[in-house]
């Protein structure tokens, strides 16, 4: 997939392609039988409302004439009763299409969020995490619109415009006639401004595509903006930004506003006609043929007729969007989960820790390989420890091992099995990782913590607390373990958030244990202490440390030194100094440096 950023429109200029909306059948038919309701009491609602006009010519022509008040009182109670009626459906219909609205972005959202948390590594790296978002919440909210109130409201806008025409053709056929004139006029122009209007709210809505995506990227790199002070730089990419996404909104405001004006001159010829015609044209020798009472009738059914015609443009523009964003969603959901459980994947039987690495090929991005030719085994129980330069692919090895990332060649397999034969939730649940940049998320210290074992209960939380030194900094917080912290553990400090990710890691009671940089951001003091905790959490279980700082794992058993895509030296510490090789040059170079 090429990777896509802010400053690329996602390309939006579909045609209308059925095929979508047909898919999004499978989350309609649920609401099949509330919506077919719903309909029904609309198609109801408002064929009383065509009533109106009838009631008026009655009253015009036939009560007010005779000075008849039993028939003028009985029209105008049939009148207010059929605003009463019509008020009265319109509310129920309101109420069961909000609840079939929200279901469907309920239903799609769960779908879109269980398959984005199924998505390789991959496709994060691939691209801006803002187009992401405004997918689930944005485009999710305007196709269930479509959905639900959208589909509805075609069926009834076409059987209006049906019962509009009866009604006008049983009131009088001539002056029908002369209304039904205005409708090629009105054709052509719905044809020309629907045309530009849609290409217009697609340039906005690629435009704020694009803002949501800076503006993301903007938030979670705030601090960086202001250590650099780029803040000046940074205003005037998004003034561009905002600025296309200003001028993409007053364009399709312009056109929007054109619409009435358009709708409004072509009706108002079209009514003066009616009256031309009725008056005059079709007049006779004892005077005008039609009556004010048949006047006044077509010519509200003539202004209400333009009504549904205007509102099946308006709709078939909102689907022309909907459809290419339903596009998006459903691209979104065939995305392929490139890391995925093998069909017939076996269970990963309880990890006894023996990790093998078979001529292993890998590369983030075709034709840059990072891991050339891989192969060590590592006995259960045993500790590892992984060194040398950055970039050398110290992270990648240990992302391997959890299966984050599928290898090119080769094979990876623990006690035994091949990795991408067992299933992942039986693999990663037994491996305990603690990454490079230790995330916290919003909530209490201790649910960051249960994290790792979501039954695990207070007593558990703060043993493991204690082991790996957290309990005391926690304890001495106002709320303790209950202290708030906010999304990324902003109120943290570095090393106290690595302290409470190993508690968490410990929590879930590994098999595998892997640590890449876990206690780069501690001090040497506490580290030092959490040396007892570590040697306790690693006793009996397979650990990889990666660690810049060669004191802590000096005592491993095995040591690696990567660089180049492979394994240039592995031995105990002692072997290695022996050796005068990379690892003496690094582990001396630190000493010195400590020396000064
Ligand atoms: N998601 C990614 N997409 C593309 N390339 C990547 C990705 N992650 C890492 N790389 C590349 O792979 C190589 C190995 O990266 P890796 O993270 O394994 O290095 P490392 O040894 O852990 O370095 P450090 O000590 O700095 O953490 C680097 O050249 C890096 O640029
Ligand atoms: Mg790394």
């Amino acid at each position: 997939m090429a990777r896509n950023t802010y400053k690329q429109d996602e390309r939006l200029d579909e045609p209308f392609n059925f095929k979508h909306l047909l898919r999004a059948g499978v989350y309609i038919k649920k609401y099949a039988v509330k919506m077919i309701f719903a309909l029904v009491i609309s198609a109801l609602g408002g064929a009383i409302g065509l009533l109106a006009p009838m009631l008026n010519q009655k009253a015009l022509d036939d009560a007010i004439p005779n000075s008849n008040m039993r028939l003028l009182i009985i029209l105008g109670i049939a009148l207010a009763g059929t605003v009463v009626i019509s008020v009265i459906l319109t509310t129920i219909r309101s109420r069961i299409m909000i609840k079939v609205s929200q279901g469907i972005i309920y239903d799609i959202r769960k779908d879109i969020f269980a398959h984005l948390q199924k998505l390789s590594f991959q496709y994060y790296d691939d691209r801006p995490h803002g187009k992401i978002l405004i997918r689930v919440v944005n485009y999710v909210n305007s196709v269930s619109d479509m959905l639900s109130n959208g589909l509805i409201n075609v069926i009834l806008e076409i059987f209006n415009l049906i019962f509009i025409v009866i009604f006008m053709f049983a009131v009088d056929v001539q002056l029908s006639l002369v209304v039904l004139c205005g409708v090629p006029v009105l054709a052509v122009f719905m044809l020309w401004i629907k045309n530009k209007q849609r290409k217009a709210w697609q340039a906005v809505s690629n435009k704020n595509s694009n803002l949501n995506a800076y503006l993301q990227e903007n938030i979670v790199g705030a601090r960086i903006t202001q250590i650099f002070a780029r803040e000046e730089y940074n205003a005037k990419v998004f003034e561009e930004l905002s600025g296309d996404c200003r001028k993409t909104w007053m364009t399709a405001v312009r056109y929007n506003n054109l619409v009435w004006p358009g709708i409004d001159t072509i009706s108002v010829i079209v009514r003066a006609a009616i009256f031309v015609f009725g008056m005059v044209v079709f007049s006779t020798a004892e005077g005008p043929a039609k009556t004010v009472g048949t006047i006044v009738a077509i010519s509200s059914y003539a202004s209400r007729f333009w009504q549904p015609i205007m509102n099946l443009g308006n709709i078939f523009n909102t689907f022309i969007n909907n459809i290419a964003y339903l596009e998006r969603i459903f691209q979104t959901l065939d995305e392929p989960v490139t890391v995925d459980d093998a069909e017939n994947a076996g269970i990963m039987p309880e990890i006894k820790g023996n990790v093998e690495f078979k001529n292993v090929d890998f590369s983030y991005e075709e034709g840059k390989p990072v891991l050339k030719n891989v192969s060590f085994e590592v006995k259960p129980g045993q500790s590892v420890a992984l060194v040398g330069p950055t970039g050398a692919g110290k992270s990648t090895i240990v992302s391997l091992i959890s299966r984050f990332y599928n290898v090119n060649s080769g094979t990876v397999l623990i006690d035994g099995e091949d990795i991408s034969k067992v299933t992942l939730h039986s693999l990663r649940s037994q491996m305990g990782i603690m990454l490079q940049d230790s995330f916290i998320f919003s909530g209490t210290i201790e649910d960051n913590i249960r994290y790792g074992k979501l039954d695990a209960t207070e007593e558990e939380i703060r043993n493991a607390a204690k082991i790996v030194c957290a309990d005391s900094f926690i304890s001495a917080m106002e709320d303790g373990y209950k202290s708030e912290v906010r999304e990324r553990g902003t109120t943290l400090s570095q090393g106290q958030k690595q302290l409470i990710s190993f508690a968490r890691t410990l929590i879930s009671d590994p098999k595998i244990l892997v640590l890449d940089e876990a206690t780069s951001s501690i001090d040497v003091q506490t580290e030092r202490a959490l040396q007892t905790g570590l040697n306790n959490m690693m006793k009996g279980r397979t650990t990889f440390i990666i660690a810049h700082r060669l004191s802590t794992i000096k005592n491993c058993d095995i040591i690696m030194y990567i660089d180049d895509g492979g394994i240039v030296e592995a031995g105990t510490h002692e072997e290695l100094l022996a050796k005068h090789g990379h690892y003496y040059h690094l582990y001396t170079a630190q000493m010195d440096e400590k020396g000064a």
